[in-house]
């Protein structure tokens, strides 16, 4: 049964990875009524068991999975995954939403960042498909999303600082087992990036396109127009890996199309939803303000000295909660409401 007594079940696939476990449990903590979890991943991690809500769940083979069992799957499992099995789902009468980027840039599909387009989920009536955005590209949103309804936005150009936890889990070991083997005077070889990054950064993120971009880079340029549904804001991303484990951080400057009043700009994030402004000559970092937490967290905002119409700001999140699990829940959350 896919309802029962206004519960409903739902199945998370990439159980065993960095999101999927992330989701799991925010799953536990959300104001979603569960009935059955069921929690897939590939034929190798069978048998594992994962906690949610003081119980232990088998983690089960995703391609053995009957999807007609579920109304709600949140897959976190990589494109590949999602592009074979997320229109099974659908024809089984799911609702789907998936954090991977294969079906991020199709116009038919909701691209979603509750603080900026929650609206554009009242358009679905039946089972269908909601795409989580890219993670570095959530955060910029919503520290965008005050500045573009004040100002309106012609361009921005962000460089950013990215944790190692946003390639998965052979990420961050990797990140661990060279920081290790330098400290003890021995190089290891890189296998998950194509440099060490250990000690380092790395201006390559995802593969590189005709244009000399990253795919990173031009998911922050894609995305943000379908986010604000506003093909002429302009993204110039340039994205960094750093040798940190969880949290993003980004440095970015916004060109507006009417001068920004600071101080106004202030209040506005004062008041907004999933947002913590830290003031004046504080600052927010990861690892001691973002990671475990859900919000985004926004500082360092000044007058671009060389521009009249340009702030530059400060912001970081928690990748894998409100770059990926977290997004997903709100999602799940504002979906639920109006099918259950
Ligand atoms: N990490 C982030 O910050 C972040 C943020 C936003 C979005 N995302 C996206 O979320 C997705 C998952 O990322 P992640 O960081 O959680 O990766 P991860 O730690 O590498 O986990 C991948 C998960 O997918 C499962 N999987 C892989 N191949 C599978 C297959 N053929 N069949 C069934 N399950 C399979 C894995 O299961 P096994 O353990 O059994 O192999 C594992 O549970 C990716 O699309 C990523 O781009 C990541």
């Amino acid at each position: 049964m896919s309802f029962e007594q206004n519960k409903i079940d739902i199945a998370v696939i990439g159980a065993t990875g960095v999101v999927g476990e992330t989701i799991i449990e925010l799953l536990a903590k959300s104001k979603i009524p569960i009935n059955e979890l069921y929690l897939l991943s590939s034929a190798k991690s069978i048998g594992r068991t994962v906690s949610f809500s003081n119980r232990q769940i088998y983690v089960e083979d995703l391609a053995e999975f009957d999807f007609s069992k579920v109304a709600l799957a949140l897959f976190a499992a990589g494109s590949e995954v999602a592009k074979k099995y997320c229109k099974k789902a659908i024809e089984k009468g799911c609702y789907v939403i998936d954090n991977s980027s294969a079906y991020r840039d199709d116009p038919k599909i909701p691209l979603i960042v509750p603080e900026v387009n929650s609206h554009k989920l009242e358009q679905i009536k039946v089972p269908s498909l909601i795409a989580n955005p890219n993670c570095s590209t959530i955060q910029m949103c919503v520290a965008l999303e005050p500045i573009y309804r004040l100002y309106g936005i012609t361009r921005v150009t962000v460089s950013t600082y990215q944790s190692v936890s946003g390639t998965g889990r052979k990420a961050i070991s990797e990140l661990v087992s060279q920081t290790t083997s330098l400290l003890n005077g021995k190089i290891e070889a890189p296998k998950v990036y194509d440099k060490p990054i250990a000690f380092n950064a790395i201006p390559h993120i995802d593969d590189f396109l005709d244009n000399e971009y990253t795919k990173e880079e031009m998911k922050m340029f894609n995305e943000t127009q379908k986010i604000f549904s506003d093909q002429e804001i302009l993204v110039n991303a340039t994205a960094v890996r750093v040798p940190t484990i969880f949290g993003h951080s980004e440095s970015i400057n916004v060109e507006t199309k009417s001068p920004v009043d600071l101080e106004q700009l202030k209040k506005e994030y004062s008041k907004a939803k999933g947002v913590k402004l830290f003031k004046n000559t504080n600052y927010p970092t990861a690892m001691t303000d973002a990671v475990g937490k859900l919000d985004v967290f926004i500082g360092r905002i000044r007058k671009d000295i060389t521009h009249q119409n340009a702030i530059n700001l400060w912001v970081v999140a928690d990748n894998v909660r409100k770059g990926g699990a977290w997004n997903t829940i709100q999602i799940a959350e504002l979906l639920v409401s109006k099918i259950l």
